[in-house]
């Protein structure tokens, strides 16, 4: 990541209307979502860094943020438990007196082929990442009505769209994740909310890391642009969506055309 001085991030603030905004990003201590954290935090919104297990990482993240002059603390919840969930949102609002943006980012891969797949990997996943959607925008729902702004970003998959071989579990929930942003953008457009996902496509990640390499060959040479997507670029995708009032039901693919 590039570092950027204070004067690079008042100007940036200055450009983006993201100052003092609260944003929770859930499963923000590495990947996707720790360069979310860390982006939106550059553009002076308030983070919370939101993890399972990865407490280190998550506080390396919140470092990095206050070091640059940002505001963000980390916090413990499984959100694929609806009360730890209930408590992320809870503490957000303690802290910070209100939440803006919620950005369902936690998400997990049991990748097996169908025949072998088990319940217990069929259910780990839906819970993680489908599952979890429901428990923090329950939870934030009512916080963003209130306030009569608010912006809800799922991060769902080409997964979702296009399907992928051994991901029947990860790819329900991914489309059930689009699913649920056209519906909640429908029921909550005339309050001030909008509902947006973000599709990526193959993003270097631990995620992408554990992908056999024959078959990560075969992934590339079907994306038109050749190469894997950064974690930045889905990042500003998601600031691009915050800062937006008009846009809402939509699916934005950040994917290097693999699917249009
Ligand atoms: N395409 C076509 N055939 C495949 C295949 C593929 N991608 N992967 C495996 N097969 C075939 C095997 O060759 C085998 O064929 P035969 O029976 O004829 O020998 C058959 O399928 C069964 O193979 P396995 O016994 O190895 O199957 P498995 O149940 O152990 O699962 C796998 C293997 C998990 C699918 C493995 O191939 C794999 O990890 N694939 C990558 C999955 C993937 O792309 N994950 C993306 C992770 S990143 C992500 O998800 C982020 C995002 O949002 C994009």
């Amino acid at each position: 990541m590039t570092t950027i001085n204070k004067e690079q991030v008042q100007l940036l603030e200055d450009t983006y209307g993201l100052k003092d905004k609260v944003v929770v990003v859930t499963g923000s201590s590495k990947g996707i979502g720790a360069t979310i954290a860390k982006e939106f935090a550059k553009k002076g919104a308030k983070v919370v860094v939101n993890y399972n297990a990865s407490s280190s990482a998550a506080e390396n993240v919140v470092d990095e943020i206050t070091q640059l002059g940002g505001t963000a603390i980390a916090c413990k919840a499984n959100v694929s438990n609806i009360e730890e969930a209930k408590s992320l949102i809870e503490q957000t609002v303690n802290e910070f007196g209100r939440i803006d943006i919620l950005i369902n980012n936690a998400g997990i891969t049991r990748d097996r082929t169908f025949r072998k797949l088990s319940e217990a990997e069929w259910n780990e996943v839906i819970n993680v990442n489908l599952n979890s959607v429901y428990h923090t925008t329950s939870a934030a729902i009512n916080t963003m009505l209130e306030q009569k702004f608010g912006r809800i970003i799922n991060i769902s998959s080409i997964v979702g769209q296009a399907g992928a071989f051994g991901q029947t579990n990860y790819s329900a929930a991914k489309a059930g994740m689009i699913g649920f942003t056209k519906s909640l953008a429908l029921e909550t457009a005339k309050n001030g909310i909008t509902v947006n996902a973000i599709c990526p496509g193959y993003i270097l990640t631990e995620m992408t890391a554990e992908i056999p390499e024959n078959v990560m060959e075969s992934i590339v040479s079907r994306i038109p642009m050749r190469r894997l997507g950064t974690t930045t670029e889905i990042a500003e995708a998601c600031i691009f969506l915050a800062n937006s009032e008009y846009i809402t039901g939509q699916c934005i693919n950040v994917n290097g055309g693999a699917y249009m």
